[in-house]
């Protein structure tokens, strides 16, 4: 079974209270809830995590490429600013599709740049939780393909 790890960054835990005029009502573990009933129906196993960390985030996705087959992450406010993450993904070459919630070039400017969207194969952005079960799916259709 192909295993996919998803990374969920800084105050994704708060979704739900956080700016819902943005980012909705619905929380991170319906989000999870959501994610876990899809692996079940594509048949790939997931390690969810959540971490306000980048230098957490770093060392997961540094260890990732041995234990898991691709990266699913929501970088969060790290997307702006991270060149680590982005480092680590390049350095590990796992397959990796990011995505956000929100559409970021219809927010702040400094919203406008994604540091990671240059090493990911693709990017899914402004469906809401959609997002994640769209990046998914995409995922795995394309280990599938492999
Ligand atoms: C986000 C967009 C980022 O700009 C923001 O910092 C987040 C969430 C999204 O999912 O829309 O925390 O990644």
């Amino acid at each position: 079974m192909k295993k996919i790890l998803v990374i969920h960054g800084p105050n994704l835990d708060l979704l739900g209270n956080r700016e819902p005029q943005i980012y909705g009502k619905i929380t991170l573990e319906q989000i999870n809830k959501k994610l876990a009933k899809l692996a079940l129906a594509k048949k790939v196993k997931l390690k969810i995590v959540q971490s306000g960390y980048e230098g957490k985030i770093v060392e997961l996705i540094g260890k990732s490429k041995d234990k898991f087959d691709a990266l699913l992450i929501n970088p969060a406010a790290y997307t702006h600013t991270s060149v680590a993450i982005r480092d680590a993904i390049a350095a590990s070459g796992i397959l990796t599709v990011e995505v956000h919630l929100s559409n970021i070039y219809s927010r702040e400017e400094f919203r406008h740049k994604s540091l990671i969207s240059p090493v990911a194969k693709g990017t899914i952005l402004g469906f809401g939780p959609n997002s994640y079960t769209l990046g998914l799916s995409a995922l795995v259709d394309l280990l599938n393909a492999r």
